[in-house]
């Protein structure tokens, strides 16, 4: 009964949560109630799929199907046991168990997921005398434990592996930024979609093509090979081809902003345009082989967003506190009447900008803890408060 209603749970970064309340809002979700790094929701089968489709800022979209309470592993077991799994999947199908746990009571997240596993395999096993196998990369069913304190939550993953996998680029070589994130960066900036829109420090042109997408109202999961209910027993192919029809509707052909990524290594916007040209955004982003100093600003002002080496990788002798520094003196001299944004982790290395960032947004960049922050440059006279 594709008009059902039924609970669903977006997972997101922290920081994102605000950004995914208001997107579950535009694709007609109901009784959204926001978590940490998680909001919960309900909608019907189409919602599932505009779900998966059409949000920037979720990892993953889980289904509930069961939660009982487990003091001890044997209770996990038994309560996995009972779930009707003939229902989500057949003996010759294949499956992945993910845990995650917020629990005294427990010590190993995967030790619970293949206790998990063992439940599931053996209530096969006893009714058709054969068992599932397990398949990590690309199972028919991904299930996913929610342990907390007591409490077991059972869900399955609706997306098949994370949403950050847009199916766009080659995954090869560089360390790009995660799409949700960089997605959820541009949205935190309050780009409006039509100014122009920089990213100096491009690197492999995530966040270009994230902005480009945003721009156009391209669902992000477009270019995706495939979602994890479209291999459930109950998919409806029809209205997933309607969802999919609606939301390719919904592109905005006309919307041609500036959108261009500078990077300083021939070899890194040599890569990025190969991104951008595989993603298809070829005609919507400009790619400048120049260093951030050089780069001669698209005249009429913007969005400036810039995602800097935070210092890590670099080489002793290169001097991260002057990269800050050389950002902060190009953003005076060149970069007046523009708004720039700035996501690192080295908060020491960014007191050399020498401007005062406001507001300071806490992020995380994988474990990175980070800042997303604001640098209003002024043209001219700094206006006063009223
Ligand atoms: C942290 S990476 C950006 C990653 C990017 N957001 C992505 O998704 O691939 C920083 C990039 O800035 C580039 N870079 C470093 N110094 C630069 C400079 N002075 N001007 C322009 N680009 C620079 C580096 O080559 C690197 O590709």
């Amino acid at each position: 009964m594709s008009d059902r209603l039924f609970h669903m749970t977006a997972q997101t970064m922290f920081g994102m949560e605000d950004l995914l309340v208001a997107e579950l809002r535009d694709i007609g979700a109901q009784d959204i109630e926001k978590h940490n790094r998680a909001v919960a929701f309900r909608g019907d089968e189409a919602c599932m799929y505009r779900a998966n489709l059409c949000l920037r800022t979720a990892l993953r979209v889980l289904v509930p199907i069961k939660s009982f309470v487990v003091e001890h592993e044997e209770d996990l077991y038994y309560g996995i046991k009972r779930i009707r799994w003939e229902q989500f999947m057949d003996v010759d199908d294949t499956l992945a168990v993910h845990c995650s746990l917020h629990s005294e009571r427990f010590n190993h997240s995967q030790y619970l997921a293949l206790k998990a596993k063992d439940a599931i395999v053996d209530r096969f096993r006893e009714h058709y005398g054969r068992r599932p196998n397990v398949e990590l990369e690309d199972p028919t069913l991904r299930i996913h434990l929610h342990v907390h304190g007591d409490n077991c939550l059972v869900s399955l993953d609706s997306s098949g592996g994370s949403l950050h996998k847009r199916g766009y680029r080659d995954r090869t070589n560089l360390a790009p930024i995660n799409e949700v994130l960089a997605a959820g960066l541009v949205l935190l900036s309050g780009w409006d979609g039509r100014s122009n829109f920089v990213d100096p420090m491009c690197g492999s042109g995530t966040i270009l093509i994230e902005a480009a997408m945003i721009a156009g109202r391209i669902p992000p999961g477009i270019h995706r090979q495939q979602f994890g209910f479209q291999r459930w027993k109950d998919h409806e192919p029809k209205l997933w081809k309607a969802v999919r029809e609606e939301a390719v509707a919904g592109i905005d052909h006309q919307a041609r902003p500036l959108i261009m990524g500078g990077e300083i290594s021939p070899h890194v916007a040599r890569k990025a345009e190969s991104n951008i040209a595989s993603a298809g955004y070829k005609d919507r982003i400009r790619i400048v082989n120049s260093a951030f100093a050089d780069l001669a600003p698209p005249p009429g002002g913007g969005v400036l967003l810039l995602n800097p080496p935070y210092g890590e990788r670099m080489d002793k002798d290169e001097d991260i506190n002057a990269v800050y520094k050389m950002i902060g003196d190009t953003l005076k001299k060149n970069w007046a009447g523009w708004t720039a944004w700035m996501i690192t982790s080295n908060l020491e290395a960014a007191k050399h900008v020498h401007l005062t960032p406001k507001p300071r947004i806490k992020v995380f960049n994988g474990a990175l803890d980070c800042r997303f922050m604001r640098y209003q440059m002024y043209s001219g006279t700094r206006p006063r408060p009223e």
